[in-house]
């Protein structure tokens, strides 16, 4: 067998000497052409192998560069040096990968996220893609875990799919017909009923729509999955593809809704207090250390442990996006015209500047806002008795804005139909949608998170291209 190898972070919580160990990983520094700082992906931190000098060829010590893997074989020790409690004496070592030293681009200094971006293939290497990606798995596990504790069922949404979700225009289309000459019909637009699907089809937006049917039968569902947004938006916040977690509940109402979500995005953050301790410590450091760039006022009053220990300790600020409207058009900085987008009347889309304020300035910590005009809402969300309003719900977070967009569903056929007619919502297409409020309609709810953005949040890291393998966004699809 070739592999009786121990990961490094058991080794190190163990921390049980006297016995032989196998390791295997990569080399992350040799000191003195005798001490080896091996990492394997398990943990941040590297166990130390002493190859005592004399006992090693020089030709097998020549090949022990940094990145180049190999595997060491020898008996956990107490460690004399300072930096570690454990080692091993190495026994032997084998190389398993050479690594040339001049030509790898991963050097023993501090690289920029934007360099590591450009070799995305190897930046899972460094301590920072290490500690965001043990997060992020973290928090995925942590998602299921939640909602198999309370009975809701995993549903798998289409990825190919003929609707536009949130009617927002912003699809991929999936096609297999050529681009020189496609089948045309008599009025010259593409005859699309020769395309594979026999329609038009795109990538999804949301599986909200599926998951829906769904919750009509099993109350209780969610998706996790990728989603597609063809948005020309080139921020910090912004995929063309990114992961989403929609759960989708029957016999919720608005609060409910709110009660579900703020609940759950309190449970997964725990989940990676408790068990990524030391991922969030290094992270927490290295925020710090970034933030040591920024002008006083720019930097945050808390650290990321902190921030995050508050976010689960405390309830969010919850008020209608009215209440808001008034808070921002009082506010100073409003009044100083320090908003790109001035804060002037009922009915606006919040711009993100106004969504920061918000959560940064005046409430500092996250808020749930409710009851949006329905003009700036998609086509399925409940109609208030106001006759202007929807129940609607965003949460919004400190340094990300939008994490979270749902609301209750319109579950009366008549009203819906009517929506959608004022909305252009072609109801032919979605006539299976509209059938499950004739059949037994029952009053639901439902929500989204932006995985991504919640990773940003726990992890601290502001570009959300640092917090996704392989970033798809407008002009970068490499990887
Ligand atoms: O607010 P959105 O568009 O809502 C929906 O898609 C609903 N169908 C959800 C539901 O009720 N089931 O998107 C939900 C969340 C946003 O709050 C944001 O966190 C994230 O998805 N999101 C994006 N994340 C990264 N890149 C983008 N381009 C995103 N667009 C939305
Ligand atoms: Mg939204």
């Amino acid at each position: 067998m070739f592999n009786n190898r121990v990961k490094i972070n058991e080794l190190l919580q163990r921390g049980e000497t006297g016995h032989q160990v196998t390791v295997m990983g990569w080399v992350r520094s040799f000191r003195n052409n005798q001490f080896i700082a091996l990492n394997d992906g398990s943990t941040n931190n590297n166990i130390q192998i002493v190859a005592t000098l004399g006992n090693f060829d020089d030709a097998l010590l020549k090949r022990i560069t940094i990145g180049a893997s190999l595997k060491a074989a020898g008996e956990l020790v107490p460690s004399v040096g300072k930096g570690q409690k454990v080692e091993i004496m190495a026994a032997s070592i084998e190389i398993l990968g050479d690594c040339d030293a001049e030509k790898y681009p991963l050097q023993p200094k501090k690289h920029s996220l934007e360099f590591l971006r450009e070799i995305a293939h190897l930046r899972f290497r460094t301590n920072t893609f290490g500690a965001v990606f043990r997060v992020r798995h973290a928090l995925a596990f942590a998602v299921h875990q939640f909602f198999n504790n309370r009975g809701f069922i995993y549903l798998h949404t289409p990825i190919i799919t003929a609707s536009d979700a949130e009617g927002a225009g912003e699809t991929f289309r999936v096609t297999t017909l050529p681009f020189e000459g496609p089948p045309r019909n008599e009025d010259g637009s593409v005859n699309f009923k020769e395309d594979f699907f026999g329609r038009s089809t795109n990538l999804t937006v949301s599986g909200q729509l599926e998951g829906e049917l769904a919750a009509m039968a099993f109350s209780d569902i969610y998706t996790f999955g990728p989603t597609f947004r063809a948005e020309n938006s080139n921020t910090a916040r912004h995929l063309a593809e990114f992961w989403m977690i929609e759960p989708e509940m029957a016999f919720y109402d608005l609060e409910d809704n709110m009660n579900l979500a703020e609940e759950f995005i309190r449970y997964i953050i725990q989940y990676v207090i408790d068990n990524n301790a030391t991922d969030l410590e290094f992270l927490s450091q290295r925020l710090a250390e970034e933030e040591k760039s920024k002008p006083q006022a720019e930097r945050s009053e808390m650290s990321l442990t902190e921030k995050l220990q508050f976010v689960v300790g405390n309830q969010f600020e919850r008020l209608t996006y009215t209440e808001a409207i008034e808070i921002l058009k009082e506010s100073n900085h409003n009044k100083k015209k320090k908003f790109q987008y001035p804060v002037d009347r009922w009915g606006i889309d919040l711009q993100s500047e106004h969504e920061r304020y918000l959560v940064e300035k005046h409430f500092k910590k996250p808020v749930i806002l409710s009851n949006y005009p329905k003009e700036i809402k998609a086509f399925y969300m409940r109609q208030n008795a106001d006759g202007k309003t929807v129940a609607a719900m965003d949460i919004l977070a400190p340094g990300i804005g939008e994490i979270v967009g749902g609301s209750q569903r319109e579950e009366r056929l008549d009203l819906l139909e009517a929506r959608m007619k004022e909305m252009n919502i072609p109801s032919h297409e979605l006539w299976w949608y509209l059938e499950t409020r004739k059949f037994g309609t029952v009053p639901h709810a439902g929500f989204g998170l932006g995985f991504e953005r919640m990773v940003q949040f726990v992890t601290g890291m502001t570009n959300i291209r640092d917090v996704i393998a392989f970033p798809r966004t407008p002009g970068s699809a490499e990887f």
